[in-house]
């Protein structure tokens, strides 16, 4: 049985990737900071968690060696403290990368971001570019193959489930670039492609954008969420001066909810240039097909909300 090394895998795209790999057959370790964090993984029958500082060159080189295939899915969307996008988007994969090359790991599968490129205009996108050009410098001596998915969504997603919150708590919605294009793609979907590209020989050294059946604007999608869980309320769209303005303020508040650098990802539309490659075998799902599963059918409730909607009666917003 392949051992497949994940690194970010207790996340949100982990956690849908490590359960396709254990149902393929791979014998797959979840490298995190926590082992709490992966918890929910530790019962699938082939997967093993490990606790490893990735940042301690020693650990990470003990934690990879002997893997036949090694997936990075680390990310983040806001800087803390050192862990900067440099250190996690660029530095961490350039390192990693080149353990690969030093253990003899033949494969490495590599998370990036739509839109990723140089001179991106935000420092998320920009880092993101760093370290698909640090893994790919070392093909073709290691089989890498990069992913550049738009926005994912799922049941555990930030995005989606964050928009439907703040519809509930909030009586009008004033959006960041309403106008901003996105092409949402089901996590399921991004699974299936890294885990079909395994062991696909022609995948080697190529860069997959990803993205699902339908560009749709901000505005777009926050309208599609209102509708899924019948709630609508007014959406006033902020010009880019107001966006950036909004970004700062969010800056200060506790929680991480949005930053100008995430404005600025914005500002370049998240759509692919070319349908996905055949290669990768997959049909990418619609996100209204998926969406009212975990949107509506969060309790007992919620599943007969699009019956209430349709009859045209109230549906309570702070159940
Ligand atoms: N979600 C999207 O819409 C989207 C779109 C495009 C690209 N991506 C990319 O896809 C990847 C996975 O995204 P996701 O949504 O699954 O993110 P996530 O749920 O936040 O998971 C990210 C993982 O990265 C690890 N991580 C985060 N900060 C870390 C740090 N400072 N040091 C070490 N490990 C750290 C965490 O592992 P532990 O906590 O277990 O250590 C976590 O499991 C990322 O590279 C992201 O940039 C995501």
């Amino acid at each position: 049985m392949k051992t497949v090394t994940v690194l970010g895998g207790s996340g949100f795209v982990g956690s849908s990737l490590i359960s396709q790999l254990d149902q393929a057959g791979y014998h797959v370790q979840v490298l995190t900071r926590r082992r709490e964090q992966a918890k929910h993984l530790i019962l699938l029958p082939h997967v093993t968690v490990t606790e490893c500082d990735i940042h301690d060159e020693t650990a990470l080189k003990n934690a990879v060696s002997g893997s036949d295939v090694v997936i990075n899915l680390i990310g983040i969307l806001h800087q803390t403290g050192k862990d900067g996008f440099d250190q996690m988007h660029h530095q961490l994969p350039k390192r990693l990368a080149a353990l690969c090359v030093a253990l003899g790991i033949p494969r490495l599968l590599h998370m990036s971001a739509l839109q990723a490129a140089a001179d991106a205009p935000s420092a998320y996108l920009r880092s993101k570019a760093a370290g698909e050009a640090a893994v790919l410098s070392h093909a073709p001596q290691l089989q890498v193959t990069v992913f550049k998915p738009s926005v994912i969504f799922g049941t555990h997603d930030q995005f989606i489930n964050m928009f439907a919150k703040l519809i509930k708590l909030m009586p009008v919605l004033a959006l960041a670039m309403p106008n901003a294009k996105f092409q949402p793609i089901w996590v399921e979907d991004v699974s299936t492609a890294f885990v079909n590209a395994i062991a696909q020989t022609n995948t080697y050294g190529k860069v997959y954008e990803l993205g699902g059946p339908h560009i749709l604007t901000l505005k777009q999608i926050i309208q599609q969420v209102m509708d899924t869980i019948g709630v609508h309320r007014p959406i006033i769209g902020l010009n880019q001066t107001l966006s950036m303005l909004q970004g700062a303020v969010m800056e200060c508040l506790p929680i991480q909810l949005m930053s100008r650098d995430n404005v600025k990802s914005m500002l370049v539309d998240n759509v692919c240039q070319q349908p996905i490659a055949n290669e990768l075998c997959i049909l990418p799902t619609d996100m209204a097909a998926v969406i009212p599963a975990y949107l509506v059918q969060q309790n007992p409730r919620g599943a007969y909300d699009h019956f209430r909607a349709a009859a045209g009666r109230a549906i309570n917003a702070r159940r």
